[in-house]
This record gives structure tokens, sequence and C-alpha cells, in this order.
């Protein structure tokens, strides 16, 4: 098979006025990334795979989105609102290009998959000039319907502009399409705005392809991969489908869950062998389970590595920029934040561990405080292999202490303790003997009589 070229448009140029919400739709999130991201991801890959989102006017966040996710992408902004034909064209000098498939997407499609683009790439080579992502509506309300003939497709009426008898048709236009890159530009100039909304429209495209006795074509798939997200009633949707996947998939690559529905999980989840996730878990973006790690019920991780054997939680939260070693056990109502702990460590209870480095071994004590913060600035804490900070200790950062170096508990440590030395850092204990006792009886003594 000769590799094909293809040029992947994302139209993301909505208003998303339904979702009631000052982000632009496509930057919702759904599984711990944006509808747009997810998007990209599906989009065609491998070499010779170009990418161009169209955008709107004043949508920098959006532009900024696609830089993070897919650096290599174009972006072009649509100025007017005058239909999908119309946007596309936005992306004229990417189409130029001419590569042989150009494939056209919503970006607020997130569950579309890649196998799909590639069926519509597919359907490229065996000759069609127009590809068009087909599904069965439950119920067609709205959608552009397929008009077919025998395995032709004829034409795609949009809802305001079919007859009663097309608006019976339940095959519908999913909105994603693929032209054969050397007659797309000609096709897409042929496209007119005479319809009820004057719009240029993109699905004219196959009638024009008719007329240029070329071939249209429909590739069908179901309607949860085309679900397009209009309202935080349909985001909710699609994550409880992107959701059901991921579990099924966690599940599949042997992770033990217990309680699937109640674990969620991000698309880039990645785990080892015989990892445990029980009951109530919330995985974010940017994590890696390595083999035989458990997390425990209740703990919320985010863009972290936890590595081989590490026990997490229960009720843990572990934020970004944290690493844990082989074997390291982070306890209850423990908080990292870019820390790294080595092989071994344990802060087995009520800590905050953040912008630390803490040694293999180290035993980071209950309740213990880095105060990394003063206010304006963030700072670091080292603690050393081996080392011991004892209950309820303030590392008062930048600080380093010194490889199995002991801190008796309730220090506030400010400066370097060195390596094997005992720091305390609190007034000696005094002791009165009988005190107690003399106390109490005086204030029994001059108690008076309750009248
Ligand atoms: C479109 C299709 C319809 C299909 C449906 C699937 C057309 C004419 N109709 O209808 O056949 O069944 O999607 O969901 O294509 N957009 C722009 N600029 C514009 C207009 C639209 O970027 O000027 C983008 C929108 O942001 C959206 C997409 O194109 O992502 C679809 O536009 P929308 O207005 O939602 O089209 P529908 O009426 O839903
Ligand atoms: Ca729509």
């Amino acid at each position: 098979m000769v590799a094909r070229s293809s040029v992947t448009i994302v139209l993301a140029a909505g208003e998303g006025t339904r979702m009631r919400s000052s982000l632009p739709k496509v930057l919702h999130p759904v599984a711990g990334n944006t509808l747009l991201a997810h998007v990209l991801a599906a989009a065609a890959r491998g070499k010779g795979a170009a990418l161009a989102v169209v955008v709107g006017p004043d949508h920098q966040s959006v532009i900024d989105e696609v830089r993070r996710v897919r650096p290599d992408a174009a972006t072009f902004v649509q100025r007017e609102r005058k239909g999908t034909a119309h946007a596309v064209l936005a992306a004229r000098d990417a189409i130029a290009k001419g590569a042989d498939d150009l494939l056209i997407v919503f970006g607020d499609t997130p569950l579309l998959t890649a196998a799909t683009f590639e069926r519509l790439r597919g359907a490229l080579q065996d000759g069609a000039a127009l590809a068009v992502l087909g599904f069965r509506a439950a119920d067609p309300t709205g959608y552009g319907r397929l008009l077919v003939e025998g395995d032709q497709l004829v034409a795609i009426r949009e809802q305001a502009d079919a007859t009663e008898q097309e608006r019976k048709v339940t095959l519908c236009n999913a909105g994603m399409m693929a032209f054969a890159g050397k007659s797309a530009l000609q096709i897409l100039d042929r496209i007119g705005n005479a319809n009820s909304k004057n719009e240029y429209y993109l699905t004219d495209a196959v009638a024009i392809v008719r007329e240029l006795g070329l071939r249209a074509t429909v590739i069908e798939t179901g309607e949860d991969e085309v679900r397009g997200i209009n309202t935080k009633a349909q985001l909710a949707e699609a994550e409880a489908v992107m959701q059901a996947k991921l579990r099924q998939a966690a599940l599949d690559a042997g992770v033990t869950i217990a309680a699937p529905e109640t674990v969620f999980l991000a698309a880039d989840t990645t785990f080892g062998r015989d990892v445990t996730i029980e009951p109530f878990v919330v995985i974010g973006p940017g994590v890696s389970i390595a083999d035989g790690a458990v997390i425990h019920s209740f703990s919320h991780v985010v863009q972290a590595e936890i590595g081989k054997n590490a026990s997490v939680g229960p009720y843990a939260r572990i934020r970004p920029g944290t690493t844990l070693g082989e074997g390291v056990r982070i306890g209850n109502f423990v908080e990292t934040k870019a820390a790294f702990l080595g092989a071994g460590a344990k802060a087995n209870h009520l800590a905050y561990i953040g912008d630390a480095h803490v040694g293999e071994k180290a035993n980071i004590g209950a309740g213990t405080i880095m105060c990394n913060y003063d206010g304006f600035d963030k700072h670091k804490t080292e603690v050393g292999a081996g080392a011991f900070v004892g209950s309820n200790s303030s590392l008062v950062a930048p600080v380093k202490i010194g490889a199995g170096a002991y801190i008796g508990s309730g220090s506030v440590i400010t400066r370097e303790v060195p390596g094997d030395a005992l720091a305390v850092e609190r007034s000696d204990q005094a002791i009165k003997p009988g005190w107690a006792k003399r106390f109490r009886d005086m204030k029994l003594l001059n108690r008076k009589p309750k009248s």
C-alpha cells in the first residue's frame, strides 16, 4: 500500500452559546482533556499528516490549546460565520498544499476514533471522491439526512431544507467527511449559499461530486462515536461514554478495579501489570502507574508517576509533578506536589510534601509540613536518604536535611541539618513534681458551695 499524505481540518469556530460558559466550547474537558485535544489525538497520524484548526475570532485561548497539544498544527481564523464550507475554506492555504486526502471534522466530537479516520481514507483509496461518515440516529431531528441510491450517496439534505419524506430518513450526517485531495478545492469552491439559511453548506459537496461525475459514498458508524457536544448535559453524557471505555480498557489491560463505575480515569492514564485501583479514585491527566502499585480509595492523582509497588491513600492527594519511587508509601491525608520520593520512602499520615526531594527510605512523620511558600516564592526542601523526620515538624524551605539525620518531633527546622545529626527545636520539657495535685486541692478549697 502506498502511503497517502493527508491534511485534517478541525472546525472549532463554534460559539457554544448553549454551554452557558465563558469558556469556548471546544475547551471544555472530557476525561481530563479538552474536546479539541481528543479530536486532535484521533486525527490522521503518521508521515505526511498535516493538521489545521479553524477558530473563531477572539479565540486566542483555542489557538493556545492547539499549540499545547499539537504544536505542528496550523491555525486559521474564520472571521465571519457563514457556514461549514466557508469555515473549511478559511484553511484554503492548508488545502492548497495538495495532500492526497482532505479530512474534515468538527471540534466538538470528542469520541471519534482514529480507526474511523482510517476507514474514511480507505474509501478514498477505493476511488471515491468524497466519503461521508453516517450513523443511524435514534432521533434524526436537526441532522442532515443522507440520501442514498444503491451504494452511492446522492445528496445530503439539511433539516431546514428537507421535504416531509426526506425527514423520515434516519441515516444522518455525522459531520465528518473525507475528500480526495485532487478534486477537493474544485468542489469546495463551487458550493453556494442558496438555501434557507444563506450559509455555505459543506453538505452540498455531495451533489457537486455527482454533477462532476465522481463518486460519493457513506461510511457508517454508531451514534455514540459521533456525539457532538452542545450542552453541559451532552458533555456529561460524553464523559460517561468515555469513562466506560477507559474503565473497560483498563480492565482489559489487567488492572484490578473492584467497582469500575466509581473510578474516573484520564484518556492518557497508563498502567503496568497487577495494578489495583480501589473504589472511588479519581485519576486526572498525565498519570502513569507502574507494576504492582495500589491506589486506595478516595485518592485523587494528577500528573504523577507512581512507581512499582507503591501504595497511595486512602485519602491521598497526589498533585502535578509528583514522582513516587519503587515501594513508596503515601498514606491517608497526605498531599504531595512537585515532589520526588525515592524508593522505599514513607509518609504514612497527615503531611504536606511540596517542592521536595525526599531520599530513599526516608520517613516523613505524621503532621510534617514542608513550608515551601513565603507569600512570594516557592522554595525547595531536601530530605536525605534514610532521614527520619519526627511527627509534627515544620521544615521551612529552602532547607536541607542530611542523609540519616533525625528531626525531633515538633521541631521548626530553618537551617541545614548535617547528615546523621539530631536536630531538636523546641523548649526543654519542664517537670514540676506534684504541681497538678496542689493545683486541684487549691481549686477545691476555694470553691464556694453552689446555692
Ligand atoms: C452540521 C451538518 C449536518 C450534520 C450535523 C452533525 C452542515 C451544513 N450541516 O449541521 O448535516 O448532520 O452538522 O452534527 O454542515 N462551523 C464553523 N463555522 C461556520 C459554521 C459552522 O466553524 O460558519 C462549525 C461549528 O463550530 C461546528 C460545525 O462547524 O463545529 C457544525 O456547525 P453547526 O452549525 O453546528 O452545523 P449543524 O447545523 O449542526
Ligand atoms: Ca451541530
